[in-house]
C-alpha cells in the first residue's frame, strides 16, 4: 500500500531521485551554461518565475540581478532543501520557494522571465513541454480576464 507521497509521485511519474540533484549540481558544463543563459536574460530588477526549482540553484542565479524570483517545486523534500540552501546564500531572500504544482501555479504578478528545466531524459518523464504550454495558456487567459474586468470597471 503506497503512502500519500508515494502515490503522488507515481501519479506524477516525474519526481527525480534526490541523488540526481547532486549529479546535476556537480556537472560544471551544465551549471556554467545555465548560469550564462540566466545572466544574459535576467536584467536588473526583473521579476522571474522558475517552474520545477529543485534545489533552487537556477532561481539563485536569477536572484543575482532579479528583484524577485518565484521558485515553484512540488517535491516537499526539495522545497525544504531549497529553502535551507537559499537562506545560507546572499540574495537568497529574493527567492520565494513555493510548494505547488507547476501545472497549476500562477505568480501573483506578471513576470519578465520564466525558467523551466524539466528536461530529464529527452523530456520523456518530466513534463517540460506540457508545463510551459499550460503556463502560457493560463497566463493568456488570466490577462484576458483581467482586461475584461478592467474594461468593465471603466464602464
Ligand atoms: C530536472 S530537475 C531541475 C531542478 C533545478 N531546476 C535545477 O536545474 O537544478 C526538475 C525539478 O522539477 C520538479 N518538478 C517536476 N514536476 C513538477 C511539477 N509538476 N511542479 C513543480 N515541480 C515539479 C522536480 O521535483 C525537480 O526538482
Amino acid at each position: 500500500m503506497l503512502n500519500e507521497r508515494e502515490a503522488e509521485s507515481c501519479y506524477l511519474g516525474q519526481f527525480i531521485p534526490l541523488q540526481y540533484h547532486h549529479n546535476m549540481l556537480m556537472d560544471a558544463n551544465r551549471m556554467d551554461n545555465f548560469k550564462a543563459a540566466i545572466q544574459r536574460q535576467v536584467f536588473e530588477g526583473a521579476k522571474v518565475l522558475e517552474l520545477g526549482g529543485g534545489t533552487g540553484v537556477l532561481s539563485w542565479f536569477a536572484a543575482q540581478s532579479a528583484a524577485k524570483v518565484y521558485c515553484v517545486e512540488l517535491n516537499p523534500d526539495m522545497v525544504a532543501e531549497a529553502r535551507r540552501l537559499l537562506a545560507k546564500n546572499r540574495y537568497g531572500e529574493r527567492v520565494e520557494v513555493i510548494h505547488a504544482d507547476a501545472f497549476e501555479y500562477l505568480p501573483p504578478e506578471p513576470v519578465d522571465v520564466v525558467i523551466c528545466e524539466m528536461i530529464h531524459v529527452g523530456m520523456l518523464r518530466e513534463k517540460q513541454v506540457e508545463v510551459i504550454e499550460n503556463f502560457k495558456n493560463a497566463m493568456l487567459l488570466n490577462s484576458v480576464t483581467r482586461c475584461r474586468y478592467l474594461s468593465r470597471k471603466r464602464w
